[in-house]
């Protein structure tokens, strides 16, 4: 299988109870690399164009609100069929749904408020990756 890149983001909810290690932890142990990694405050026009595709959902505005609320952790990650792999340690966007042994599962306090983000596709972790890493910021 392809050693690929996917874009992962943890959270303002999880850096705000200092768990950027702990789920940073799982990802690597679920076998990808950290390869570019930034703390970051997102500003509301980060959040808003990082989101686009989700402005017309009615859970838009309080997205960003809640996404600008405390810094995050942006991070590239690599490994193999890095997107669902990722994917699948993440859990389900519900933590009710999420399966046992998942971040969600773990630490996610809400369906918003879910501890992380990652990519859904090879094209949007490139897209991703593009909108917040310059390419010498990626060291993997
Ligand atoms: P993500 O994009 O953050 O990795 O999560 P996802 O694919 O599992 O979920 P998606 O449908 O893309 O939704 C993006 C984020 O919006 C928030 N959300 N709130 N209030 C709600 O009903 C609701 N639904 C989704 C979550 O933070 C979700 O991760
Ligand atoms: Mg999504």
């Amino acid at each position: 299988m392809a050693v690929t890149r996917t874009f992962s983001i943890i959270k303002p909810d999880a850096t705000r109870r200092n768990l950027t290690g702990a789920v940073t932890k799982m990802l690597e142990d679920a076998g990808l690399r950290v390869v570019a990694s930034k703390r970051i405050q997102m500003t509301k026009e980060q959040a808003e164009g990082f989101y686009a595709v989700h402005k017309e959902r009615p859970f838009f505005g309080e997205l960003v609100d809640f996404m600008i609320s405390g810094p995050v952790v942006l991070q590239v990650l690599e490994g193999e069929d890095a997107v669902k792999r990722n994917r699948d340690v993440m859990g389900a966007t519900n933590p009710a749904d999420a399966d046992e042994g998942t971040i969600r599962k773990s630490y996610a306090e809400s369906i918003e408020a879910n501890s992380v983000h990652g990519s859904d596709s090879d094209e949007n972790a490139k897209t991703e990756i593009e909108f917040f890493f310059a390419e010498d910021e990626i060291v993997g």
